[in-house]
């Protein structure tokens, strides 16, 4: 399975944050705001990954995430010249793509998967190749995101893009998995009414087609995205209030890449002995003094 980390856009709810950065890297809390959908495609097992974002920010989120070898991964970059939808994503990656199964984060979503990760992780791999999976989480303010409605059976039966009399509180996050059929797919999608290649009406053919899973995710489950001056604060709130009480780090990349196999001890100490010191030099020091994994 291949990854696509979508990480362009204007940010223009984050204006003038984002004049002169690109939004997803912008600090949320302790980290750039990228290290953390970057963290989920690595939780998903995902070593592959396409990095796309404008003109502009490229050079620096290339600057911050190299080749991916220090993480034992293996990135590669492209641009999105216009910001023409999320949907784009998958035809400039289609060559990335090729006959594999991709999975499609945006670059300001930010998880915090509780127990139901290893659901998740299951739901993703039982139809893989044949079905797209998608995510579903309560929200109070369904109007600004995809709304998923379902029967009484718990099946999705329609997804609507902001609407402005949602169906439910469920809504659709910015976490997709496709078999590799989604790049054909993608290449017959029309622009919407707002001048956009939707990644709901892509999900919409899966769903006409019955080969939509929609997984709900549960409320133990932290769902947010980063794209307003609130939500930025929330996240670097949310972020730092786990991370004091635990004394465990979200989306610390080297740790990920040493628990997920991805990158040896040796490396790990490695990479540790070459940062400056710091807090983070500290934590990843801990992390190699900690005898097991066990949380
Ligand atoms: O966050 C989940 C929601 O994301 C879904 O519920 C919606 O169905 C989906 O359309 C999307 O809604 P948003 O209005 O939040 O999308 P937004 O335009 O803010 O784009 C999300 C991220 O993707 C943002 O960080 C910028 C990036 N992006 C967006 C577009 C349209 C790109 O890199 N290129 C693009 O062309």
């Amino acid at each position: 399975m291949k990854g696509i980390l979508l990480a362009g856009g204007r940010g223009t709810r984050l204006y003038p944050l984002t004049k002169s950065t690109s939004k997803q890297l912008l600090p949320v809390y302790d980290k750039p705001m990228i290290y953390y959908p970057l963290s989920t495609l690595m939780l998903f097992g995902i070593r592959e990954i396409l990095v796309i974002s404008t003109p502009h920010d490229l050079p620096h989120i290339k600057h911050l995430l190299g080749s991916g070898a220090q993480f034992g991964l293996s990135l590669s970059y492209a641009i999105q010249e216009q910001p023409e939808g999320i949907a784009q994503a998958l035809v400039i990656g289609a060559n990335f793509i090729g006959t594999d199964n991709v999975c499609l984060i945006l670059g300001d979503n930010i998880f915090y998967m509780g127990e139901q990760y290893h659901q998740f992780l299951s739901a993703v791999h039982r139809d893989e190749g044949s079905k797209a999976t998608i995510f579903a989480y309560h929200v109070s303010n369904p109007q600004r995101f995809g709304v998923i409605e379902f029967n009484e059976h718990l099946e999705a039966i329609s997804i609507e893009e902001k609407p402005q009399n949602p169906k439910s509180n469920f809504v659709s996050v910015g976490l997709y998995f496709y078999p590799s059929d989604v790049v054909a797919k993608a290449r017959t999608l029309k622009k919407s009414a707002r001048g956009e290649y939707e990644i709901t009406d892509l999900n919409n053919l899966y769903l006409q087609e019955q080969r939509l899973n929609v997984v709900p995710m549960r409320r133990g489950n932290a769902w947010l995205d980063a794209g307003t001056p609130d939500s930025l604060m929330d996240s670097s709130i949310f972020v730092q209030i786990i991370e004091k009480r635990q004394g465990l780090k979200i989306a610390c990349l080297e740790e990920i890449a040493y628990y997920q196999g991805f990158i040896s001890r040796e490396q790990l100490q490695h990479l540790t002995q070459e940062l400056s010191a710091g807090a983070y030099k500290d934590y990843l020091q801990k992390v190699l003094d900690d005898a097991h994994e066990i949380y």
